[in-house]
């Protein structure tokens, strides 16, 4: 598939310019703002005056440049009791000229994309103007978001590698989630000071990162996080979101060994070698208890098993995935690509294949088994789920079980630790009300780092809770694929009333 291109420029004037002062001309424009400054630490009030005039040259998805001058306010710490300010800080950015027209994004949606990947720390104290994303190449939606004339915040946040001096793990979970949220209300404190809508606040993330964007949007205002936010200073804001940008999330961990060997488990690794058998399929059955305790329902489906959740897939997100790729070939290229995939079939404009026809086409397995939480502790989740002085520890009872025998037990904080970490454990009927309701999902086609049911099953709650859901997968392409950036930046403007209320598209 052609992948649109981003060509990104920080111009040579952008370097370095002088903060330039604005304060008291900004806060008259803003108007009051409801954070109040005596009821939270005064360090969480964002100052308006102190930023950099940044130039820099945004090509868009359809390969116009565009010259845009932006505000850029660096490094602010977010929270009051900051564990490692190095993480625990944002940048901002407002556009005020784009293609030398002015711009007020004093009404326009607040992009709040993370660069989280593999759930390692992420910082944005060094970036010297708008950031890249943790995938892609260079290629950034908060670029394209500014572009679009919209206000973008990125947030850094702690990660499961951090030790201090002490040798204590500080950033594993539920830190970066923690984190994430105390940022979100950093902005909600400060409505009318960071310019932008705080009720239209649209976060993204790809993989890892993809799998906190969604919890943030799962989980908004949820007291369980409380007592973590307390303990950082985060400010007294609502932390719930308005929408949510997931590319293939890393999500639903504790379950993701299962949901793996259901779907990869008669798949060979890259060596050519199955994993071992009897531990894929004690694993594979024990998904299907999992999944009907999720009670998911789909239309034309009825009740989702894994009897039929494989079914669900191919028809609700593979085939279609497959279609608009092969409907976009030219004939002559069609055809070709049918004689070398003859797994895929194609008729009257449409693809079609079973699932064992699709895990044909799709090949080898990326990881052996268990593939999230490793017998012997090497995984990135088992450094996630790591605490104290504890690099890392098992989080499942199969894994813990299988080394230390059938008695033991997951530590005592492990049971609670999870569901802060999982967005399914939030989008439960009548939970919680403030989660996101707008959501794009997206996942490569032939990306294996987790179960194509991991997104399966999230999209099928997030409808069935009544949510406006738009899932794709891109067909052919592995993890980290984000092929309709443009897409996604106008979904934006359309599902925040913006567009609309600004009486035309966003580019
Ligand atoms: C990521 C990839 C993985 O395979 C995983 O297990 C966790 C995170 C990532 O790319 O962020």
């Amino acid at each position: 598939m052609k992948r649109r291109s981003v060509v990104i420029g920080l111009t040579a004037a952008a370097a370095a310019m002088p903060a330039v002062g604005f304060a008291s001309s900004a806060r008259a424009a803003s108007g009051a703002a409801t954070g109040t400054a005596a009821d939270a630490d005064a360090s969480l009030v964002f100052d308006p005056a102190a930023y950099t005039e940044q130039t820099t040259e945004i090509t868009d998805t359809t390969g116009t440049a565009h010259e845009v001058v932006y505000r850029f306010y660096k490094a602010i710490t977010y929270v009051a009791k900051p564990v490692d300010a190095t993480y625990q800080c944002l940048n901002v950015s407002v556009p005020v000229k784009i293609d030398g027209t002015a711009v007020d994004a004093s009404a326009a949606p607040i992009f709040l994309p993370n660069a989280v990947g593999g759930y390692m720390p992420s910082s944005v104290a060094n970036n010297t103007g708008i950031g890249g994303a943790a995938f892609g190449g260079g290629t950034s939606r908060g670029q394209l978001a500014l572009a679009a004339g919209y206000v973008v915040v990125e947030p850094g946040a702690r990660g499961r590698s951090l030790v201090n001096a002490s040798g204590e793990y500080y950033g594993t979970a539920p830190a970066a989630i923690v984190d994430l949220k105390a940022a979100v209300r950093y902005v909600r404190f400060n409505k009318g000071r960071i310019p932008g809508n705080v009720n239209r606040i649209v976060s993204s993330g790809t993989s890892a990162g993809g799998a906190l964007s969604t919890l943030l949007g799962a989980s908004g205002d949820s007291p369980l996080y409380d007592s973590y936010l307390e303990a950082i200073g985060a400010a007294d804001a609502s932390d719930a979101i308005f929408a949510v940008g997931a590319w293939c999330p890393i999500t639903d961990l504790e379950h993701a060994d299962m949901a793996y060997e259901w779907c990869y488990g008669s798949n060979k690794l890259p060596s050519g070698s199955l994993v071992d058998q009897t531990i894929s399929k004690e694993l594979s059955t024990a998904y299907g208890d999992y999944v009907a305790t999720l009670g998911l329902r789909a239309k034309g489906f009825g009740s989702l098993t894994t009897r039929n959740l494989d079914e669900y897939l191919v028809k609700t997100i593979l085939e279609p995935s497959a279609t608009t790729y092969l409907a976009a070939l030219s004939d002559a290229d069609r055809a070709t690509y049918l004689a070398a995939n003859t797994s895929i079939k194609w008729a009257d404009g449409k693809a079609s294949f079973t699932w064992d026809e699709f895990l044909t086409h799709l090949g080898a397995r990326s990881k052996n088994t268990p593939a999230f939480d490793a017998f012997d502790l090497s995984t990135p989740e088992n450094n996630l789920y790591g605490t104290g002085t504890t690099a890392a520890r098992h989080f499942t009872l199969f894994s813990l079980r299988h080394e230390s025998g059938s008695s033991a037990r997951l530590d005592e904080d492990l049971p609670g630790k999870l569901n802060l970490m999982n967005p399914m454990y939030h989008l439960v009927e009548n939970v919680n009300r403030h989660r996101a309701k707008h959501w794009w999902i997206r996942n490569g086609a032939t990306d294996t780092a987790t179960s194509y049911s991991v997104t399966g099953n999230l999209h099928a709650r997030l409808k069935q809770l009544g949510d406006e859901v738009s899932t794709k997968y891109y067909w052919d392409a592995g993890h980290g694929a984000d092929q309709d950036p443009g897409e996604f930046l106008k979904w934006i403007g359309e599902v925040s009333g913006y567009s609309k209320s600004r009486g035309a598209g966003t580019s």
